[in-house]
């Protein structure tokens, strides 16, 4: 039986990902902020088929909180996998407007997710296994004026995670770095839906598939690799010109 950690259970891919594990009776460890959805979530994944499923609440911007919080997780017995899956979007215009809530946006993406990673780390290697992934996305790969506070908060995350992968993998530790492209979420709502927006539930059965997989990164719906190697491979000189 698998122990997984999911840290953002609230967020609608984390969710499809827990049912997931859950369909394959997996013993759950879910946390987010907000205690009311936690208790309805733990009733949703033990309807799944989760085995045995504990949560914890707790704001991933504290990170004070988070030393207690990895204790608990590694109090429950050693684990399969961790996923990340938290984050913020942030609005671009606001962020320009005022600095705080720039900082904020890097600092729940990025900031907050290596003060837990560091700690996840060191358990990881004292367990001699176990499989980190995280969700960051298809904007770390080229900052855009659109969103480049959002942006740079998780192409932040991507070069962090591939160091980590690198000084993880003589361990035995994987570490999967996960892009997706536009999911149709409560963080995308506000959003005019095209043809490139994806399910959360789709999104999710790729996740999992890259999980189980060990792969180091994944781009989901597949198609973005190619479309983000496109968007990379772009001369700055024209790029900087481009309203995206
Ligand atoms: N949707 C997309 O198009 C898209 C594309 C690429 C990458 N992503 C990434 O996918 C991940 C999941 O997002 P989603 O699309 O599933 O959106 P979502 O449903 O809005 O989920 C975001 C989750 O993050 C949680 N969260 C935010 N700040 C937190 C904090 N300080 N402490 C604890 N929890 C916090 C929220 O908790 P509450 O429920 O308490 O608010 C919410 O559950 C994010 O990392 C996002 O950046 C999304």
């Amino acid at each position: 039986m698998k122990k997984i950690a999911i840290l953002g259970i609230t967020s609608a891919i984390a969710l499809e990902v827990a049912r997931l594990y859950a369909k394959n009776g997996a013993s759950l460890l879910i946390a987010g902020r907000d205690e009311q959805k936690l208790s309805l979530l733990k009733k949703d994944l033990t309807v799944f088929g989760a085995s045995d499923v504990s949560s914890y609440a707790i704001d991933f911007a504290y990170l004070e909180n988070h030393t207690s919080f990895v204790e608990w997780l590694w109090s429950q017995g050693e684990l399969d996998c961790v996923l990340i899956a938290y984050g913020i979007l942030g609005n671009q215009e606001d962020c320009e407007k005022k600095c705080e809530l720039a900082l904020e946006v890097l600092h729940v993406n990025f900031i907050s997710v290596v003060s837990l990673l560091h700690r996840i780390s060191q358990k990881m290697i004292t367990q001699k296994s176990g499989n980190i992934a995280v969700i960051s996305s298809v904007a770390g790969d080229r900052g855009r004026q659109s969103n480049f506070y959002y942006g740079a908060s998780k192409g932040a995350l991507n070069i962090f995670l591939q160091g980590l992968r690198n000084k993880l993998h003589p361990h035995g530790i994987s570490v999967l770095t996960i892009k997706p492209g536009f999911v149709d979420t409560p963080m995308t709502a506000h959003l005019k839906k095209g043809f490139l927006f994806a399910a959360s539930a789709s999104v999710a059965k790729g996740i999992y598939r890259a999980i189980e997989k060990r792969k180091d990164q994944v781009y989901l719906p597949v198609f973005w690799g190619f479309i983000m190697f496109v968007i990379r491979i772009v001369p700055e000189k024209i790029f900087k010109k481009l309203k995206l």
